[in-house]
């Protein structure tokens, strides 16, 4: 019994440390809007995360930069069409999603 409650119990301190799979990525990716402007693999009205995750290839700084824009909106890297903010973005939850974003 012991044995079962501390497998239970690693379960979910897994799943609280974020370890979301690709799909329930993807789930929150489009629950939060960010899709009707990204898609993985081509430019829509934003760059395929595709791109964004091969420019950032070894950049070490990548997510806090890209998770502060995900929620304040910017302009000028890709374009002159500015993101806007996410305002329904918290700061944890977009560092996952740009965690997800750069394993394209
Ligand atoms: C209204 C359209 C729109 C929505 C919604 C949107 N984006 Fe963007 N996104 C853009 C545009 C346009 C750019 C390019 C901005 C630039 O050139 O600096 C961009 C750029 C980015 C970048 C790269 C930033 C950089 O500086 O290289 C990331 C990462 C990103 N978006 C993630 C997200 C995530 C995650 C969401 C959902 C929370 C989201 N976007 C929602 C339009 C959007």
């Amino acid at each position: 019994m012991k044995k079962i409650a501390m497998a239970i119990a690693a379960v979910s301190v897994l799943g609280l440390s974020g370890a979301a799979s690709a799909d329930e990525m993807l789930d929150m990716a489009t629950a939060k809007g960010c899709m009707g402007c990204h898609t993985i693999e081509t430019k829509l009205v934003g760059p395929a995360y595709k791109d964004v995750a091969a420019k950032y290839k070894g950049d070490a700084g990548a997510v806090d930069k890209l998770a502060k824009k995900v929620v304040a909106g910017g302009v000028g890297v890709w374009g002159e069409i500015p993101m806007p903010p996410n305002a329904a973005v918290t700061p944890e939850e977009a560092k996952k999603l740009v965690e997800w974003v750069l394993t394209h």
